[in-house]
């Protein structure tokens, strides 16, 4: 059971509900590698996805999660609708909520706008990334897969290397990661680590091989060129010479360390093809565990939310 009535961040979320997310996760994935993915869970329930940003993995994986659910999806883009016309967060939130929708999953450009709209809907609302601040279903789906592969978190060594001052996946993860028990080391340009890193207690350094020594998961994040001002690095070039993961520094990791990436990924640039297609590359297995813990997610918001009556 969730306490919640919505899932905005790893930060205010409990270990043991990580957990239970993560168990319910396991029982999912079984559904999404059969030949019949169809479960009855949200059977009668409405989800649907509110994007102010662009999305592949994170709109598609809730869309087929709430399908193979027998949910009804459907699917608001920002740039279609009546947000262009001047309409509020909060007015687009509140008229999608009086059309009996069970769960509102949105991304949003700004921090904090998912808990906006959480405040001001009756239903449940997660968050699929608010601009530097939280994506928590994407780390999920990221400890899901690092759990798959050693039966646990505790005590593993994480790096994470790249744009982590732009990065929601970095600030779910550290906050989920650290909270499960393991150690977390984040690497990259001092100008693209943001300064409240050292305040959440974790290890930093500029110095990527240093960080990937010895580490059990090697995690890249995406330079977001969209959302930094020019300057932060020379050029892409350098970037990868200095910071990209390439073979030879992935092979400072421990044997067999995994190798994952949140996508999309800019090949070439924080991560050479030859790693990403190497065999202890996981990024195709996120995006298939990331439908699994959207399923898992959904199921578990709607289960703990009280019927308010047929009509
Ligand atoms: N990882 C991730 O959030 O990918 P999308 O932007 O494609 O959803």
């Amino acid at each position: 059971m969730l306490r919640n009535k919505d899932l905005l961040g790893l930060r205010e979320t409990a270990v043991e509900e990580i957990h239970e997310i993560l168990n319910t996760t396991e029982l999912m994935k079984v559904v999404i590698t059969s030949n019949n993915k169809k479960t009855p869970h949200l059977q009668g329930r409405s989800v649907i996805t509110l994007f102010y940003e662009n999305s592949t993995r994170t709109r598609m994986s809730f869309e087929l999660a709430c399908k193979y659910m027998s949910g009804t999806a459907s699917s608001v883009s920002a740039s279609t609708s009546s947000v262009t016309k001047g309409e509020t967060l909060i007015d687009t939130a509140r008229t999608l909520d009086v059309m009996g929708t069970d769960i509102i999953i949105m991304r949003h450009p700004m921090t904090g706008a998912p808990h906006l709209m959480a405040k001001n809907v009756r239903a449940a609302v997660i968050n699929a990334g608010d601009g530097i601040n939280e994506h928590p279903t994407q780390a999920l789906l990221d400890m899901f897969t690092m759990r798959e592969r050693f039966g646990g978190i505790k005590g593993l060594r994480i790096a994470i290397v790249g744009d982590v001052r732009h990065s929601r996946v970095a600030r779910s993860n550290i906050y989920g990661l650290s909270s499960m028990g393991a150690s977390v080391v984040a690497a990259g340009p001092p100008t693209l680590m943001p300064p409240e890193l050292e305040k959440l207690g974790i290890e930093t350094t500029d110095r990527v091989d240093e960080a990937v020594s010895g580490a059990d998961v090697v995690m890249g994040l995406r330079i977001q060129l969209e959302r930094q001002k020019n300057g932060l690095f020379p050029s892409v070039r350098e970037y990868h010479k200095y910071f990209g993961l390439t073979e030879e520094r992935v092979a400072k990791a421990r044997d067999h360390a995994l190798v994952m990436h949140p996508g999309p990924v800019n090949r070439g640039v924080e991560i050479s093809t030859e790693v990403m297609n190497s065999p202890d590359s996981k990024i195709d297995e996120q995006v298939t565990n990331g439908v699994a813990v959207r399923m898992a997610l959904l199921f578990m918001l709607t289960r703990q939310k009280p019927e308010t009556g047929g009509m």
